[in-house]
């Protein structure tokens, strides 16, 4: 398909990325692995691996099987408040990687001197105005703008308004959207708006190549956008990082393991740090089981709101194509409409 309008559109994405395509898989922990990423790279997307919290040789081998499967730019994201983010540091400074995601918080500035000084590109999730700017400020090559729609861990803002709050003003760097897309019809209105791209996770975790439980993607088919729900905070006195998921047995063990720590919290026998720990690492341990093991009930079925548009199992190819030729079609509607009407 010849892209008449796209091509211009996205042309600071696709120039960023060094890609067909602007759209990126977005990373997900155990499901990002080299399979999904080489075969999103290999459909003129942009793949990204996952480093979760791999062990450091396991990022290493997971770096190269991708490059053995794909010659085409692909990047790493890189949890920086994962226990094994210094030693996956310098997994991508030792494998040259292209591009560095830094996710979880905002980077250390000397993790992106150091990445900077390698050679690769960086790009940073802004989750406010003023949080974009200062990561430009310390290096960020590029922005990803991720609203509460998402799957996994979310900020407070929806990505509509996130889009209209900086999209126009941070013209420095390419700003990639995502959270909640599941149609080349929704990335042609951001691409409208100023993006240079978009990012997509949930439509891509149940592709055939995504290695993600069959029951995990029976799941996430069966589901509608309502099922996928944020969790609560109970108390300030811990705060907790709301994950985007299908309500299940998973998401009432976390409640209940919230309410266990915070009694422990007020009676002094665990510390703040402590308690937010055993809080994210419920959710590595609940997502592997859900993604690998395929315990649906138990296990966390992290998706974002898009998932209600995730009708069936499909080839990456087919997914990719099918959100370009929707983004077109929709582009030469609202540009030929326009020309009749003058
Ligand atoms: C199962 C799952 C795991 C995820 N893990 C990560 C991760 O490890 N790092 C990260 O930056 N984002 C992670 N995300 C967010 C995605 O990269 C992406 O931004 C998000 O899924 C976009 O929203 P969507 O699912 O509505 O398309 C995860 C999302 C899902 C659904």
């Amino acid at each position: 398909m010849r892209l008449k309008y796209l091509k211009n559109l996205w042309k600071r994405g696709t120039d960023f990325l060094g890609t067909e395509y602007a759209i990126l898989c977005g990373a997900m922990t155990w499901i990002s692995e080299h399979n999904l990423a080489s075969s999103i790279s290999n459909s003129g997307a942009f793949g990204v691996l996952a480093a979760g919290n791999l062990p450091a040789e396991v990022l290493e081998a997971e770096i190269d099987r991708t490059r053995q499967r794909t010659s085409r730019p692909f990047g790493v994201n890189l949890i920086t408040i994962a226990p094994n983010f210094e030693a996956h540091l310098d997994v991508v400074m030792r494998k040259k990687v292209n591009f560095v995601i830094f996710a979880g918080a905002i980077p250390p500035s000397r993790a992106v001197e150091r990445v900077k000084q390698n050679g690769a590109k960086i790009l940073c999730f802004a989750p406010t105005l003023a949080l974009a700017k200062r990561m430009v400020k310390q290096g960020a090559d590029a922005l990803i703008i991720e609203g509460n729609e998402a799957g996994g861990h979310v900020g407070p803002v929806s990505t509509s308004v996130l889009v209209q709050e900086i999209l126009p003003h941070v013209p420095e760097v390419p700003i990639f959207v995502a959270g909640g897309i599941g149609t080349g019809e929704m990335i042609a209105q951001y691409l409208l708006m100023g993006a240079a791209g978009c990012q997509l996770g949930t439509r891509f975790a149940v592709a055939e190549e995504s290695i993600a439980h069959p029951n995990f993607k029976q799941r996430l088919i069966q589901a509608s956008a309502k099922d996928a729900m944020p969790t609560p905070q109970f108390d300030p006195s811990l705060p907790v990082i709301p994950v985007r998921a299908i309500i299940n047995e998973g998401t009432r063990e976390f409640s209940k393991l919230q309410l266990q720590l915070l009694n422990e919290l007020k009676e002094k026998k665990i510390d703040k740090d402590t308690a937010q720990m055993k809080l994210e690492e419920f959710w590595m341990g609940a997502l592997r089981r859900a993604v690998i093991d395929g315990d649906v009930e138990r296990g966390s079925l992290m998706a974002g709101q898009s998932v209600g548009m995730v009708k069936k199992v499909q080839p990456v190819k087919e997914i990719i194509q099918e959100l370009v030729e929707k983004a077109e079609k929709k582009l030469e509607e609202i540009f030929d409409v326009g020309e009749e009407g003058v």
